[in-house]
């Protein structure tokens, strides 16, 4: 971005055009983060649904499926963490939902081979989208 060059340079003081560039740079990337957000909360719920298939009584469960869903939430919440750098109280929150979904996700990991020791933890780690969406999807 190439700010100091724009017309406003004969206008506003450097430390004026310093704050404009930051705060064009700050939208950008509270717009890029919300963008992602979304795709991927589409993801997160057909993943859900396949979860939750899978462990029904007549579901087939997979192994192999399971852990491909628990390994990309883990990489997800990873990915929105390091995107949601606000200072705020509801960033902060947001943040450490995120680290909680993320702890969780990882540590069923070790148990995907048994399919009875998923299903509780799967209910509590999936009964966070709805706690989350209270205060932050509104
Ligand atoms: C840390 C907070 C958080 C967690 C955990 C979370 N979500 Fe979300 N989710 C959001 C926010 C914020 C939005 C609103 C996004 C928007 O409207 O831009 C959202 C929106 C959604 C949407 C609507 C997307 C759209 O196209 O409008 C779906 C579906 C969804 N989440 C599914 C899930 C599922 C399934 C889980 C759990 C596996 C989950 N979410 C976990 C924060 C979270």
């Amino acid at each position: 971005m190439k700010c100091a060059n724009s017309p406003l340079e004969s206008l506003l003081p450097f430390r004026a055009r310093l704050v404009l560039c930051l705060t064009i740079l700050c939208l950008v990337g509270a717009a890029e983060a919300a963008s992602r957000l979304k795709p991927m909360m589409k993801t997160w719920k057909s993943q859900a649904e396949a979860a939750n298939a899978m462990l029904s009584p007549r579901g087939a469960y997979d192994e192999a499926k399971m852990r491909a869903i628990l390994t990309g939430y883990v990489s997800d919440a990873d990915e929105l963490r390091r995107r949601a750098t606000g200072t705020s109280t509801a960033a902060r929150d947001f943040r450490a939902r995120l680290d909680t979904f993320d702890a969780d996700a990882s540590a069923l990991l070790a148990s995907v081979g048994q399919r009875d020791q998923v299903r509780a933890p799967i209910g509590a780690l999936l009964a966070q989208c709805k706690s989350c969406h209270d205060v932050h999807a509104k």
